[in-house]
């Protein structure tokens, strides 16, 4: 066990903090200084990491003192949600909800997202000749996505989907931020009641006859919000920068559409955005890999490097869209493994499929090299793409 720095410094924007991989290969169970403070346990190995995620002893509950969640994450979901409870709270919600976001299901909502892409890039595409990727395309599209989910109507589209932009985007104030989240769930609650009056055919009302509470429902639209946004946002938008700045990854797909669905795959493996997902709690005295975690220490199940592991991925940082690996933890692992990861699937691969399609001529408008990355989390992505066709 050392004291290391656990910097999240990367060498290069496809590779994962070279600090968290030097600690994969020589200390993969170690404690480290934490940036809110104090120490955590960082879990750096694919099969340790399946351990701690799988094991709900490893709280979720984001309201125990000492849990490492970050703060402005914590504000956040201050509606107690599906992702920061454990069992059996999390079971009963998650069993509720679950039916919503079956791969068939989801494949219905195709259509339908493959409209919503399609209009978006008509819009894109009226605009000039010249864009930033990540406000025409890479948020708008899981925005609208979920307020249909949701059952927004049409005419509150606009609000609702202004109102997630200002609380996703990196460069909005926090104060402004607060203040989106606030309309939004006010807007949410609103939603909620008027299904709770008059049902319809849709999610919130299916879930209201199904026993949730009005407030648990409040929670739950939120966080499909928080959850469902600004990560496949970040994916559309590394996904394509990728494809731009290897021509010959792009080639591949144009020469074999089929290959798109192991092309998304490989891509979600590769980038592993979503960091929070990782951030746990022991409630008990627990063994990992013949390292005993006391009760009371935070940890840190690293997805990102875990889905870097030589032992399970050969070749780990080479993008290979034949590899067919189903078994990286970029959705997570266990009984939080995300619930709309078939969605977030379904929507990379129409946006794909569509931009190569429409866009034969896109490019990066600036060099690779000048793309600004998220790297402080609490999701890895780009702040914006500018491209031109
Ligand atoms: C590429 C896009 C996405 C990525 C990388 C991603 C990643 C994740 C990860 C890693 C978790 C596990 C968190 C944990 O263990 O604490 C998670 C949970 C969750 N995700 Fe996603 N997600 C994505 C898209 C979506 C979408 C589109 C939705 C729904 C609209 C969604 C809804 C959820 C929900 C509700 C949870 C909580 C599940 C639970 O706690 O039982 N996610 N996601």
């Amino acid at each position: 066990m050392t004291t290391a720095t656990f910097s999240t410094q990367r060498v290069d924007p496809y590779s994962p903090p070279a600090e968290h991989l030097r600690l994969q290969q020589e200390d993969p169970i170690s404690r480290v200084p934490w940036r809110t403070g104090g120490d955590i346990w960082a879990i750096t190995r694919h099969a340790d990491v399946r351990t701690v995620l799988g094991d709900t002893r490893f709280s979720s509950d984001r309201s125990l003192p000492g849990h490492p969640t970050n703060a402005g994450y914590t504000s956040a979901a201050h509606l107690k949600n599906l992702i920061e409870m454990d069992p059996p709270d999390h079971t009963q919600q998650r069993v509720r909800v679950m039916g919503e976001f079956t791969v068939k299901k989801i494949g219905a909502m195709r259509p339908r997202v493959q409209e919503i892409v399609e209009e978006t890039l008509d819009e894109m595409l009226a605009s000039g000749n010249s864009a930033d990727l990540v406000t025409a395309l890479s948020l708008p599209v899981p925005s609208v996505v979920i307020a249909e989910l949701l059952g927004v109507p049409l005419e509150d589209h606009s609000v609702f989907q202004e109102n997630s932009a200002k609380f996703t985007e990196a460069d909005s104030p926090m104060e402004a931020r607060m203040e989106a989240m606030d309309a939004l769930k006010t807007y949410i609650a609103g939603l909620v009641a008027a299904r709770a009056d008059q049902p319809g055919d849709d999610l919130l009302s299916r879930q209201l006859a199904a026993g949730a509470s009005p407030e648990e429902l409040t929670g739950l639209g939120f966080l499909l919000l928080i959850a469902g946004h600004e990560t496949t946002a970040n994916m559309i938008s590394l996904s394509i920068a990728t494809l731009l700045d290897r021509p010959d990854l792009l080639q591949q797909l144009r020469d074999d559409p089929p290959l798109l669905p192991g092309a998304v795959e490989e891509l979600l493996r590769y980038f592993t955005i979503a960091e929070v997902g990782g951030l746990r709690l022991a409630t008990a005295d627990i063994e990992v890999a013949g390292v005993t975690i006391p009760a009371g220490d935070a940890v840190f199940a690293l997805a990102n490097t875990a889905n870097r592991d030589p032992e399970v991925f050969p070749d780990p940082h080479t993008i290979d869209f034949h590899r067919g690996a189903r078994n990286h933890l970029a959705f997570g692992f266990g009984p939080h493994q995300c619930l709309g990861q078939n969605l977030a699937r379904l929507e990379l691969e129409v946006v794909l499929e569509a931009v190569i399609r429409r866009l034969p001529t896109l490019r990066l408008a600036v060099p690779f090299e000048e793309i600004s990355f998220k790297e402080f989390g609490p999701n890895y992505g780009v702040y914006s793409l500018p491209v031109e066709w």
